[in-house]
């Protein structure tokens, strides 16, 4: 059994907590995408773990994968098992051999660009995370990558940077004129990156990932399949070019992990929602709270309320209503079999509600998103308001279960899964893991 957790707005959905809810189920947990980037919180026995990179499930016990479509930045793995070591926990974290290597000169290279865009046209900014993860994939892609696997093996660690480390040196020092450093120093990469290719082997860390879950499947063993990021920031079918350089869409899973899309297909694909709208960096956002004073207040109150401020950057984060042609478009591009409805708590004790139910585009009504973000871009929301909730005590309605929950907060709920034609298997209702209401356990379907 498979199920897999897919953002369907623009990250940030709080996929942690389903993660860590359904994941006890799960015996292995595979990130298929993305690097650090990605933040999430654990918390477990009472003890707070800020990770970007270990996949939670390595903090409870689990197998935590990090499969052949993710970029891996060896120095921020290692920092987080240590850091978790000296906490007394012994993570097992696998990553897989095809996974690529963000290097120094990513990261580098991703600063720069981003400045150099800025100095261009603001327009072209993405306000990436500064992680070095679009570089890096440009690398894979470009056939000039560095592998984990290659880091078992010094020589061929050597070559691969023999060759593309001067092509960095002369991007940065003769196309934008600045001073390439000590990233691009060949004898010292070489020198840093061959310990953690000992440390990988001394720890039995790197597989072939598609092997390890075949075998691990064939035992009998459930595979939670997390997609960081989210459906909008999605490479292929995000707001390009306001998108991450990975898929975090559900055929990412396959993809990036080394199991065929029957295996995901034959699986749940749970896409989590937030009952409201987040956006970290640039681009569109139709339903945006920006109009006015009002919508400024309303969306300051969400912000404070939900803690809408970046995992990885602390940057505050735009907030709207809940946008309906996306969440329509990532249900169906990823195939939803079920929803998650995150922070309906945050919604209560407003005195308006609102949903971007349509859009409207040159007098047409469209009940999905154009597929350019010029058109984008020039969506207004048609937006349907609903009943209002009172605040209450969400910690007895997550006791308590679905009728517990207001009946207006009820209606809205009813209102999406009719919408995008999937039931809702869980709502959370505050920030803590407890404060979630179950309706029903992917696994048990
Ligand atoms: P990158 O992934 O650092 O290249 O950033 C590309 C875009 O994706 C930027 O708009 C980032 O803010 C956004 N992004 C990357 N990771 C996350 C995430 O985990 N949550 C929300 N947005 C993200």
């Amino acid at each position: 059994m498979t199920v897999t957790i897919v953002g369907s707005q623009l990250g940030d959905e709080g996929k942690g907590a389903l993660v860590d809810l359904w994941g006890g189920d799960a015996d292995v947990v595979v990130r298929y995408q993305g690097g650090d980037n990605a933040g999430h919180t654990v918390v477990e026995d009472g003890e707070e773990y800020k990770l970007s990179l270990v996949p939670s499930g390595a903090v409870r016990d689990k197998v935590g994968v990090l499969g052949n479509g993710c970029v891996i930045n060896p120095r921020t793995l290692f920092s987080e098992i240590d850091a978790l070591r000296e906490r007394g926990l012994e993570p097992d974290v696998r990553l897989a051999k095809r996974a690529h290597v963000i290097m120094p000169y990513h990261r580098r290279l991703d600063n720069i660009e981003e400045e150099a865009k800025a100095d261009s046209d603001e327009d072209l900014v993405v306000g990436t995370t500064g992680r070095g993860i679009g570089p890096t994939y440009e690398d894979k892609a470009g056939r000039r990558g560095i592998r984990v696997g290659d880091l078992l093996d010094p020589e061929i660690l050597r070559k691969r940077l023999e060759y593309v480390v001067p092509q960095k040196k002369a991007l940065i020092e003769d196309v934008y004129g600045l001073e390439a450093g000590e990233e691009c120093d060949i004898d010292a990469l070489v020198e840093e990156f061959t310990e953690f290719g000992r440390r990988l082997r001394e720890d039995d860390m790197a597989i072939n990932c598609g092997d390890f879950l075949a075998e691990r499947r064939e035992a009998g063993e459930n595979v939670m399949f997390e997609g960081a990021q989210g459906t909008l920031i999605d490479i292929d079918h995000g707001s390009y070019p306001y998108v991450t350089s990975s898929n975090p869409t559900a055929g990412g899973a396959a993809t990036g992990s080394g199991v065929g899309p029957t295996v995901v297909g034959q699986g749940e694909v749970v896409g989590i929602v937030k009952a409201y709208l987040s956006r970290v960096g640039e681009g569109p956002m139709p339903t945006e709270l920006k109009n006015d004073e009002r919508d400024e207040e309303l969306a300051d109150f969400i912000r404070e309320k939900g803690g809408e401020f970046g995992t990885v950057t602390g940057r505050p984060r735009r907030i709207g209503w809940l946008d309906m042609p996306m969440l329509r478009h990532a249900a169906r591009v990823s195939g939803f079999t079920g929803i998650a409805v995150n922070h309906l708590d945050v919604l209560a004790g407003l005195d308006e509600i609102k949903v971007g139910h349509a859009y409207e585009l040159e007098g047409d009504e469209r009940l999905t998103m154009p597929a350019t973000t010029e058109r984008w871009d020039e969506c207004e929301p048609i937006l349907k308001e609903f009943d209002t909730w009172p605040e209450v005590d969400w910690t007895e309605v997550a006791e308590e279960g679905y009728d517990a929950i207001p009946d207006a907060a009820q209606d809205y709920l009813e209102y999406l899964s009719d919408e995008l034609d999937v039931p809702v298997y869980a709502v959370g209702v505050g920030p803590d893991r407890a404060q979630t209401v179950h309706l029903a356990n992917p696994f048990d379907q």
